[in-house]
């Protein structure tokens, strides 16, 4: 019988998960349907327990559902605690299991499709909001040599360290606190790429043969990737690989299968 899954958001019309999906289920030869449910902005219950009703197997949630996803779900993964947000929800008769595959995604696509090792690297993290604290504890298992996070407001990234200091060398702060360092791999989890502006990085953070990593992506390269270029990265990437590397990790949640995500990468680059 196929199974249903859907991705559900507020807006949903511009979701690239139903191409990306059907193009995993294509790949790899499973039998599923994955939709787009647009639910309004006070019926996200509703709309899971109708999709549920129906016999649906499992959900991405996308903005602005993530945190009512995790109240939802009765059971949660470490990373989606962690997260305090949930993007993945699998469903087996009244359990809801909630995860959040982000920052697995982000670890996956530097680790398995750029090949880029984050053991004993030097990582910076830029940002400390929503989708910084959701790729930390993740980045953090990869036994990097250090992680730095560095925030616009110091409070957030003392807090972060505060939360994670526990699990690995993680320390951080203001942008000038790491003024002096260099870096393997710098992350930028701000937001300040959707309006073209760039974090205040000091000088001088890219260590030979960084890479600079941009978890917005869009037709063109983002203000912070073409920055980095300039100041020394030798590499780039931005989000479209974490997209699509997120969805193979619920994809394999849900369905024991991991995705190549390559070709779907470059497919979606292509339109
Ligand atoms: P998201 O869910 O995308 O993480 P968020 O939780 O609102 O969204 O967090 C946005 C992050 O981008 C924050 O770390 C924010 O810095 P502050 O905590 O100081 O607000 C950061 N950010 C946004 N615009 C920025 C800019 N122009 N320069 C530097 N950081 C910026």
């Amino acid at each position: 019988m196929t199974d249903r899954y859907a991705v559900v958001g507020h807006p949903i019309a511009q979701t690239k998960s139903p191409r990306i999906h059907a193009a995993f289920a294509r790949q790899t030869g499973e039998d599923l349907v994955y939709d787009a449910i647009l639910a309004p902005l006070d019926g996200f219950g509703a709309a899971v327990a109708a999709f549920r009703a129906a016999g649906g197997r499992g959900l991405n949630v996308t903005v602005p559902f993530k945190l009512e996803a995790f109240a939802l779900a009765n059971e949660r993964s470490l990373r989606a605690q962690e997260a305090g947000a949930v993007n993945t929800l699998r469903f087996d008769g009244d359990r809801a299991l909630g995860d959040n595959t982000d920052g697995a995604g982000l670890v996956s696509d530097i680790t398995l499709r750029l090949r880029v090792p984050l053991a004993g690297k030097r990582v910076l993290l830029m940002g400390a909001g929503g989708a910084a604290r959701g790729v930390v504890g993740p980045l953090l298992r990869e036994r990097p040599a250090s992680l730095a996070i560095a925030n616009r407001t110091v409070e957030k990234a003392h807090e972060l360290v505060r939360r994670f200091g526990p699990q690995g060398p993680v320390h951080g702060g203001g942008y000038g606190e790491v003024a002096g360092e260099a870096f393997d791999v710098v992350i930028n989890a701000t937001s300040a790429s959707l309006e073209g502006a760039v974090p205040p990085l000091p000088d001088g953070v890219f260590a030979p043969g960084a890479l600079a990593y941009d978890l917005v992506y869009g037709d063109r390269p983002t203000s912070f990737l073409v920055s980095a270029r300039a100041t020394g990265a030798a590499s780039v990437a931005d989000g479209l690989g974490m997209l699509v590397a997120q969805a193979a990790e619920s994809f394999l949640l849900w369905r024991g299968v991991r995705p190549d995500t390559a070709p779907v990468i470059e497919a979606l680059r292509a339109r």
